[in-house]
């Protein structure tokens, strides 16, 4: 097809989803969002997952599905075609955002399961695969939802320790959708939440304790209004990203973050647009008294939000632009770690339901994996991006990872 040459460095991937065969299996018993529907044209199974998708207003209605998304072998097979080592394998969207408004125990039980079922993947595939534990996000008041994040996070880090962080949404969308929900079933509570939401403070120190990484990945979309007659291009590229955006800056400005010094972000599609932004939140935050708080005035007032907030999160290398990637590695330094998003993005020549394992490279991949090559060749950069951030971040053992290179 076309020339590509693995990395030499074996990479380790921190951005990469399944949706575990328990996970399908539920979604395929559905009949509203998220779903899986088969195409009565080709008997083609297909994922609808997103907001408003299966009434066609906002996005086209879903995507072909097939054993990319659910099955290890196809996992590994991808990552020996592309020289990842060790896949971090997180639940894809929508996670249990869903099942907890629908059905609390279910939900609950659900988390447990899937957890479990992440660690026994990991014990199959030694070193290849680590797992991201899923909480059971949204149950019917906030106590009960705190409480039972925390007994979870409690439990993978007690229990499991191939699982090696938590992928959490990001909440300021979904608590819109949310709160209507909410008003229909108890009136003007108006719970406002989000990841700046107070409430959030004990998930935060219990995953602090646990030494376990958050993991922040969009779903709702952000501006979704706009996107409509550009098939998913719009939504995906600008509203995820969007999404993340507003997240986290608004957790940055409630100053949650500072009561819990040691917690440990990690930021999908390489922040989103916070990096480019962060100059002008500061900015805009110093010119506003209710924001007095922050104490941006002080010192170092232009980048103050860079110091303190921006440099302490991760960040994916999922940018597909060497420049946009050299501006991160500027602002951020050595947190940038190597990310696929895969099964999303396949080739589109590549049939989702095809039954043999496909070893071609693909470009969603490849793309990012030459970014790195051009803006780091030869450079320390390019094997930490790749590499050694990750073991640093996730606490892998250096005995078995070790600063290895492959021939
Ligand atoms: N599309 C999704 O729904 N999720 C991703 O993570 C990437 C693309
Ligand atoms: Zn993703």
């Amino acid at each position: 097809q076309y020339n590509y040459t693995k990395p030499s460095v074996p990479c380790i991937d921190v951005h990469t989803h399944m949706y575990l065969p328990r996970y399908m299996d539920l979604l395929r018993s559905r009949s509203s969002v998220p779903k899986i529907i088969v195409n009565a044209k080709n008997g083609e199974d297909r994922l609808v997952i997103l907001p408003n998708e299966d009434e066609n207003k906002q996005t086209s209605v879903g995507r072909p599905v097939g054993g990319q998304y659910f099955d290890i072998h196809r996992k590994l097979a991808f990552m020996d075609t592309h020289n990842i080592e060790t896949s971090v394998i997180s639940l894809a969207n929508p996670w249990l955002d869903f099942l907890g408004v629908e059905n609390e125990d279910m939900c609950i039980q659900y988390a447990r399961l899937l957890n479990e079922d992440f660690e026994t993947l990991s014990t199959k595939h030694p070193n290849r695969v680590y797992g991201l534990g899923v909480l059971p996000t949204q149950l019917s008041t906030v106590s009960r939802t705190v409480d039972a994040c925390c007994a979870e996070i409690d439990y993978i880090g007690s229990h499991l320790p191939h699982v090696r962080g938590i992928i959490l949404v990001t909440i300021i969308i979904t608590m819109i959708i949310i709160i209507i929900i909410i008003i229909i079933i108890i009136g003007t509570h108006g719970i406002g939440k989000g990841l700046d939401d107070k409430n959030m403070l004990a998930l935060y120190q219990s995953l602090e304790r646990n030494d376990l990484l958050l993991f922040i990945h969009p779903h709702y979309g952000a501006g979704n209004e706009f996107y409509t007659g550009y098939g998913h291009a719009l939504y995906l590229a600008l509203g995820f990203t969007f999404e993340t955006t507003i997240a986290i800056s608004r957790l940055i400005l409630s100053g949650l973050l500072d009561s819990c010094p040691n917690l440990k972000l990690l930021l999908a599609h390489a922040g989103g647009t916070l990096p480019y932004l962060i100059g002008r939140l500061n900015s805009c935050a110093l010119h506003d008294h209710e924001l007095d708080h922050l104490q941006l005035q002080n010192d170092n007032a232009d980048n103050l939000l860079i110091q303190k907030y921006l440099k302490r999160f991760y960040f994916d290398g999922i940018t597909y632009n060497e420049l946009t990637l050299k501006c991160l590695q500027d602002m951020v330094g050595d947190r940038i770690l190597f990310g696929t998003d895969h099964p999303f993005f396949p080739p589109y020549y590549l049939s989702h339901t095809n039954k043999e394992i496909d070893t071609t490279p693909w470009p969603s991949t490849t793309t990012n994996q030459l970014a790195v090559k051009k803006a780091f060749e030869g450079n320390e950069t390019e094997k930490k991006i790749l590499r050694n951030n990750a073991i640093h971040c996730l606490g892998l053992d250096k005995k078995i990872y070790g600063d290895k290179i492959a021939n």
